[in-house]
């Protein structure tokens, strides 16, 4: 981890702050754009995981489209100098305005979720005079064993159209003339690990495409949407994912002609380039004998463990202690589930030390929030002080 590597530099910072490796970011697109160029699959990048501005500005360099989730992370894209011809729009619950403002922008596709959400789709784009581009979003109904606070694909979630839907109403669908549907978009859940689950993923969409074209639908494109997970428990054992496996899983299953394939990546981008930089303000005990370890971060500013019981590897970048002990790390706010671990051996660990929370570089920054009146907090960039 770069924090350890340069622990004294960082006590000039005020904490908590996050930290990010943009040589790793870089070394991390470096391997998804090659692998990916093999096969000729196309990216995306999905914002929600991370919209610092410096780290879109590198991942621009690298070509990649952006997955985006609201009308703001649009805007946000465009802002940072995206291409919106490379913008894909998801969300099962589109404002009116944020439907207006993407097809304003001539986006690549947006990716509908809802046959009535089709229909005002429909409705806007000719109110507007164009033909907006979509994607029909299929829920697969798949499994993809991971958090069930993150899956996205299963039957009764609330993303996606049933393909039993999209038959019964194909008629309809194709008879909308200010829509073209151009691809078929799918996205399964996040933080998957157990990579067989994207053979699963192919064998349905082989599935669904024969059928769709046997109905008629011209497909150009299959976005086979993100979640590749990373390595949470011990990052230094894989700070780049396994986008080889994934791609080369992709490629061998998936049987869809010469369509266009295309990824949306957030986590396995950034995870793993962002570390939450934390100074100890106290150690205190419980009652119990629970030693506790109250850092200055918090769940405003890293809410995964809180909300999902994410599991975060923590280390102390400080000390020279050689004896461990085990403590709760707890944060700042007024909530008792604001903990970032309950049980962790760390060295002896003192008022002011610093810890690095790490592979927090997605969903990190992106989920923080002002409860309590916090500070939103600040980033380092390793390519600013190394
Ligand atoms: N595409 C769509 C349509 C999505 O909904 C998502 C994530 C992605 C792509 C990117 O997925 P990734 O490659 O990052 O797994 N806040 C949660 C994760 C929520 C993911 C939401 N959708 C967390 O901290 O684990």
């Amino acid at each position: 981890m770069l924090s350890r590597k340069i622990a004294d530099r960082l006590a000039a910072f005020e904490t908590p702050f996050y930290l990010y490796d943009i040589n790793l970011l870089r070394q991390t697109l470096d391997s998804a754009v090659t692998v990916a160029s093999r096969y000729g699959f196309r990216l995306h990048y999905a914002i929600k995981a991370n919209y610092d501005p410096h780290i879109l500005a590198v991942i621009k360099e690298y070509g990649l489209g952006i997955d985006c989730a609201s009308g703001n992370e649009i805007r946000c894209a465009i802002e940072a100098g995206f291409d919106p011809e490379g913008i894909v729009y998801a969300g099962v619950g589109k404002r009116d305005k944020e439907i207006r403002y993407a097809v304003s922008q001539g986006i690549f596709s947006i990716n509908c979720e809802s046959l009535q959400e089709l229909e005002l789709i429909n409705s806007i784009a000719g109110e507007m005079g164009v033909v907006q581009d979509v994607a029909l979003r299929i829920n697969p109904d798949i499994d993809p064993k991971t958090n069930s606070c993150i899956d996205t694909g299963q039957a009764d979630s609330k993303f996606g159209i049933s393909y039993e839907e999209v038959m019964a109403n194909a008629a309809e669908i194709q008879a909308y003339r200010n829509v073209r549907i151009r691809g078929m978009h799918l996205h399964i859940g996040s933080q998957i690990r157990e990579l067989h689950v994207f053979e699963y993923l192919c064998d349905k969409v082989n599935a669904i495409v024969e059928c769709l074209t046997g109905l008629g639908f011209t497909l150009d494109f299959i976005d086979v949407g993100g979640g590749l997970g990373i390595n949470y428990d011990i990052p230094e054992n894989e700070p780049v994912p396994n986008f080889s496996s994934v791609f080369a899983i992709i490629s061998q299953n998936l049987n869809v002609g010469g369509r266009e394939v295309h990824f949306e990546f957030g986590r396995a981008i950034v995870a793993q380039c962002g570390e939450l930089i934390t100074k100890v303000l106290f150690r205190k005990d419980t009652a119990t004998g629970r030693k506790l370890v109250i850092v200055d971060a918090s769940m405003t500013e890293l809410i995964r463990p809180a909300l999902y019981g994410a599991y975060h590897n923590i280390e102390n970048i400080t000390s020279a202690e050689t004896r461990k002990e085990r403590y709760s790390v707890v944060g700042t706010a007024c909530e008792s589930t604001d903990v970032f671990d309950q049980s962790v051996s760390l060295p002896v660990t003192h008022r002011g030390d610093l810890l690095t929370i790490k592979s927090a570089g997605a969903y990190g920054m992106s989920m923080a929030s002002r409860y309590n009146l916090h500070d939103l907090p600040d980033a380092v960039y390793s390519d600013e002080i190394v």
